[in-house]
């Protein structure tokens, strides 16, 4: 049995760092929002019951589970399947279970058109491609919570505690 246990933990860690490298690559690190900052992200983004809401590299889940009683459905997209497992546990603990969708995919093949509130923590160096996307894909009036990270040349419309808010015309 201690044997079983060793070879589970040695697989899920070198999944975690083989994906984190990946990840830290194409998109970010794996740096969780603190909390305090999660319950600001949720109210600047002033969610509504009709709002379709995404974290576009969602981690352990917990802007998911923190936005999901406030909205018709909250999604989680997450590259690393350690990450992606982990948070579909934690949703069962949940009494909004109902409302929170987790991926596991890559956010660069993700559909953004049926999103209303798009939730990031991103690095400086793909917040232009990312931008590029949500240009394309985004419906006007949509808005995007970005943590830390500003999207250049665009107009902020709210900021709080380097949170930064934006609105597609
Ligand atoms: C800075 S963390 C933010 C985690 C979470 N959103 C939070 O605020 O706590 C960035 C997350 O994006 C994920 N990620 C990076 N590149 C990705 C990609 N191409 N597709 C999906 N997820 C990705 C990472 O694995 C990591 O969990």
């Amino acid at each position: 049995m201690p044997l079983i246990l060793s070879i589970i933990f040695i697989i899920t860690a070198i999944l975690f760092v083989v994906y984190g490298i990946y990840a830290t690559k194409s998109g970010a690190p794996f740096w969780p929002t603190g909390r305090k900052k999660v319950k600001q992200m949720i109210q600047l983004a002033e969610l509504t019951k009709d709002d379709v809401v995404m974290d576009l590299g969602s981690g352990d889940g917990r802007i998911v589970r923190a936005a999901a009683p406030y909205v018709t459905r909250a999604i989680g997209i997450e590259i690393n399947p350690v990450l992606h497992y982990w948070a579909l546990f934690l949703r069962l603990c949940s009494p909004y279970k109902k409302q929170m969708i987790f991926e596991q995919t890559n956010l660069w093949k993700t559909d953004l058109s049926e999103i209303d509130v798009l939730f990031l923590f991103f690095m400086p160096d793909k917040m232009e491609k990312l931008h590029q996307k949500i240009k394309k894909e985004m419906k006007p009036g949509s808005r995007i919570v970005s943590n830390i990270f500003q999207f250049p040349g665009w107009s902020i419309v709210k900021k709080h505690d380097m949170i930064y808010v934006y609105q597609l015309s």
